[in-house]
C-alpha cells in the first residue's frame, strides 16, 4: 500500500534511526542509502499510525511494545533476495571437495554433518544445502546430517517454514532435482519431506544474540552469504570471529562473492576450488584426532561497541569480568548482580560454580560442586551443574548421569532432559536421543516460559520444543 502522505526524514532523524538499526541488526545505511532507509521508515510509520518519523522514532524507543515494531522494521528494512543454488562454483566446490573432505574424516567415527545457514532469508540456501548433500553422499541415511537456518526476519522465516515457492523462484534448480525434491502444490512448488527433515528454522540475530553452542552444537560448515555486506566493518569483524568459535576445526565459511575477510581476520585460511574463494578454520596438528572442545572465550565475547542485546539475552549474558570476579573471590558471599533473579541460584557456591563454567574452568566448577554434594547439598542446581561442567568438557557419559541426578531431584527440570538427549546423539546413541528429546519436549511444553531464560540465550523454549520435535524426525531415521 502507498504511504497516505509524504514524510521528511531530518538529519537528526537520520543519524538516530541508522544508529538504532546498526545497533540491533548491525544494517548500516550509509549516505548514499538515505532515501531508502526513508522510504522504508516511511511504510512503517504510516502502518502505526505517526504523524511523523520523529514521532515514529519516539514510538519505536518508548512504547511498551516496541520490540514487536522494532523487529517489524527490521524485517521490512533487510535486503531478503536470495535464490536456490546462489552462486553456482561454491555448490560445485561443496559438492566435489568440501563435503567429500569432511565425510572422509568423519566417516569412522561419529557420522554427523552440521551446517548453519546464518540470514538464510526465506529458506533457498539451506533447501539447496540438503539438495547439495543427498547429490553427492550416496549413503546419507547412515549420517546424521542437520542444517539450521537463521534469520531475524520473521516474514522470511514463515516462508521458509512453509517451504512453498512460485514456479519463478526456482530458478536455479534443474529439472532432476524438481523431480526429486519438490511437488506441486496450489499452483506452486512444496519442498519434500527428505529435505525437510535435514533443516530446521529459528529466528535468531546473529549481532545481537549469541547462538548457544551446547543446543545446536558446533559446525562444520558456516554459510553467511549476502548479508555481511550490509554490515559496518567493524560488525561484521565481530560476526566472523563469533563463526570462529562455532565452526569446528577443519570446517569451511562460505561468504558471498563480494565478500572477503580482508583486513577483518587472519584466522582463516582462504582455499580457491575450482572457481569458489572458501574460508576455512584450519585443523591444528595438536588436535587433530581429538574431540574439539568449544572455545572458551565464545559466551564471553566481547560485543562490538554500542551493540544493543535482545531483551532475551541481556539479562542471561553473563559477563566475563563478573565471572572473574566471581571466580577470584574468596568469600563466597559474592554479591555480583549475576543471576539475581533467580534465588535459588543466588546460592554464592551455585554463582561460582557457574561462574567457573562461563570461563571455560570446568575442573574447577566440577571441584567445587563435587564438595557440594560430598557436604549433602545435592541439589537440583548442584547436578545440573555438574551435568553441564561435564559436558563442556567432553565427559558425556558423566554428563549424563549427573543431568539423570538433577532429574531425579526434580523431575519438572527440563533443561536437564535436553541435555541428556543432546549428549545421546553426541555419543551415537540414536534411539535413546529420539527417546529423551521426546521427553524433553513433553517436559519442556509443561515449563515456565521464563524459567530457562538465563541459559538459552537467543532460544526460549517454544523454540526448543520445536527443535526437539525436529531431532525427533531427524534422528528417527538413523539405525542405531
Ligand atoms: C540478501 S539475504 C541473503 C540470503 C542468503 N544467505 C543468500 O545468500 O541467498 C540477507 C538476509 O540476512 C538477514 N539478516 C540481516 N541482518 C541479520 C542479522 N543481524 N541476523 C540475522 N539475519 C540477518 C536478512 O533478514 C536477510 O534475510
Amino acid at each position: 500500500m502507498m504511504p497516505s502522505k509524504h514524510f521528511e526524514l531530518t538529519e537528526e532523524d537520520f543519524e538516530r534511526f541508522r544508529k538504532l538499526i546498526n545497533q540491533t541488526s548491525g544494517i548500516f545505511f550509509d549516505r548514499g542509502k538515505r532515501d531508502l532507509l526513508r522510504l522504508g521508515l516511511t511504510d512503517r510509520a504510516d502502518a502505526v499510525g505517526a504523524e511523523t518519523l520523529t514521532e515514529y522514532y519516539e514510538q519505536l524507543t518508548s512504547l511498551p511494545d516496541r520490540e514487536v515494531e522494532l523487529r517489524r522494521l527490521l524485517d521490512h528494512l533487510s535486503v531478503q533476495e536470495t535464490q536456490f543454488f546462489r552462486n553456482l562454483p561454491q555448490f560445485d566446490a561443496l559438492r566435489k571437495y568440501v563435503i567429500p573432505e569432511i565425510v572422509q574424516r568423519k566417516s569412522n567415527g561419529y557420522r554427523n554433518l552440521r551446517f548453519w545457514s546464518a540470514g538464510c532469508s526465506t529458506g533457498q540456501e539451506p533447501y539447496s544445502l540438503a539438495m547439495a548433500v543427498l547429490d553427492v553422499l550416496p549413503d546419507a541415511e547412515s549420517w546424521n546430517i542437520q542444517i539450521l537456518g537463521t534469520d531475524l526476519s520473521e516474514n522470511a522465516l514463515a516462508i521458509a517454514e512453509r517451504g512453498w515457492y512460485q514456479e519463478r523462484k526456482l530458478t536455479g534448480i534443474d529439472r532432476n532435482h524438481r523431480e526429486r525434491y519438490f511437488r506441486e502444490s496450489d499452483g506452486g512448488y512444496v519442498v519434500a519431506e527428505p529435505l525437510r527433515r535435514m533443516v530446521h528454522f529459528t529466528r535468531h540475530n546473529m549481532v545481537t544474540d549469541s547462538l548457544p553452542v551446547s543446543i545446536f552444537g558446533t559446525c562444520d560448515f558456516v554459510f553467511c552469504r549476502n548479508v555481511i555486506i550490509y554490515f559496518t566493518h567493524e560488525t561484521a569483524k565481530y560476526v566472523i570471529e563469533h563463526f570462529f568459535d562455532i565452526l569446528n576445526p577443519g570446517g569451511y565459511l562460505f561468504l558471498g562473492h563480494s565478500e572477503t575477510l580482508w583486513k577483518m581476520s587472519a584466522k582463516y585460511s582462504l582455499v580457491e576450488m575450482g572457481d569458489a574463494f572458501i574460508y576455512k578454520k584450519s585443523l591444528p596438528r595438536s588436535i587433530e584426532g581429538r574431540r574439539f572442545i568449544p572455545d572458551r572465550r565464545l559466551r564471553g565475547l566481547p560485543m562490538p561497541p554500542d551493540v544493543v542485546t535482545d531483551r532475551r539475552v541481556e539479562g542471561g549474558r553473563r559477563n566475563v569480568r563478573q565471572a572473574q570476579d566471581l571466580v577470584d573471590s574468596k568469600s563466597p558471599e559474592v554479591d555480583s548482580g549475576i543471576n539475581e533473579s533467580k534465588s535459588a541460584q543466588a546460592d554464592p557456591l551455585i554463582m561460582k560454580a557457574r561462574a567457573s563454567i562461563d570461563l571455560g574452568e570446568y575442573e574447577k566448577a566440577i571441584e567445587l560442586l563435587n564438595d557440594a554434594v560430598k557436604q549433602n547439598s545435592d541439589t537440583v542446581e548442584v547436578h545440573f551443574l555438574l551435568g553441564l561442567a561435564h559436558e563442556r568438557s567432553n565427559d558425556l557419559e558423566l554428563s549424563v548421569e549427573a543431568f539423570r541426578r538433577a532429574i531425579c531431584c526434580d523431575n519438572t527440570y527440563s533443561l536437564a532432559y535436553f541435555h541428556v538427549a543432546n549428549a545421546m546423539e553426541r555419543l551415537g546413541r540414536f534411539k535413546s536421543a529420539v527417546m529423551e528429546y521426546r521427553n524433553a519436549a513433553k517436559a519442556l511444553k509443561q515449563d515456565l516460559p521464563s524459567r530457562w531464560e538465563l541459559d538459552l540465550d537467543a532460544f526460549d523454549i517454544d523454540s526448543l520444543v520445536n527443535l526437539c520435535e525436529w531431532k525427533v524426525e531427524n534422528l528417527g531415521s538413523m539405525e542405531t
